[in-house]
């Protein structure tokens, strides 16, 4: 039975911040079971309370999911006293939902980013113990080589001494510029420039493709977000075990 306070579950709906709520309910707006309600601290049950707004039903909708393209530039956080972030680019509507984002990209670096409220998913995908596996395509200075591809296989070592998992690099082009795809199962900071750095040479464009079983919907642009669908929240809901 999920319990939820009524200023809680209105503005989960998307109708406003917790704050507006409270003066709608005030101005006498709010409906629980017929009867016009005043307190935003009352316990509202999610399948049996019936609760209006406006004289329009507002169901709850507990945990929401995004994938987002983050451009580079923004911050991968909630807040910031300086720099743009994440959140900011949602609409009202969706950022009353409280969402964060899940895990981190660098603030130069671009692509798939899940924001959600549901912390315990945003848990598991995080866990090391998990090793969901997280997808780049990156540019290098310099040239990768098949001993660059051995190396990140067997797990190279980064400059604070810590030793990775393996991961796997996809050449994709070779030259003094080089492109490639690499996977890793761990999330350390600035990891996959770090492992670039320990074979010697640098990333100059870093963007997530995959994360887990969800991959950068090819319609989004920097910037761009959009919800998960049913089937992207099972198999996501999945590894919540
Ligand atoms: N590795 C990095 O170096 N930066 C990121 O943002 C993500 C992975």
């Amino acid at each position: 039975m999920t319990k939820v306070r009524l200023d809680k579950w209105l503005s989960g709906a998307g109708l406003g911040t917790r704050n507006e709520m409270k003066k709608a309910l005030r101005a006498a707006r709010v409906r629980v079971n017929g009867e016009i309600v005043k307190d935003p601290g009352l316990h509202v049950v999610a399948g049996t309370d019936v609760v209006e707004f406006d004289g329009e039903p507002v169901s709850y909708q507990e945990f929401v999911y995004y994938m987002m393209y983050k451009p580079q530039g923004v911050l991968s956080a909630t807040e910031d006293g300086r720099d743009p972030v994440v959140v900011d680019l949602l609409d009202d509507h969706d950022a009353a939902f409280d969402v964060f984002p899940v895990g981190r990209l660098d603030k130069d670096a671009e692509g798939l980013l899940l924001l959600t409220n549901d912390g315990k998913l945003a848990h598991q995908l995080l866990s090391p113990k998990k090793h969901v596996p997280k997808r780049y395509y990156v540019e290098v200075d310099g040239e990768l080589t098949e001993a660059d591809v051995d190396a990140i296989a067997k797990g190279v070592t980064l400059d604070d001494g810590y030793l990775c998992r393996p991961g796997s690099l996809l050449i994709l082009q070779r030259g003094a510029v080089s492109t490639a795809h690499i996977t890793i199962h761990e999330g350390k900071f600035h990891q996959v420039k770090r492992m670039i750095q320990a074979v010697g040479k640098q990333v100059t464009f870093l963007k997530r493709i995959e994360m887990g079983p969800l991959s950068l919907d090819p319609d989004l642009e920097p910037g761009e977000y959009r919800p998960l669908t049913e089937s992207e929240i099972e198999t996501l809901l999945a590894l919540r075990g």
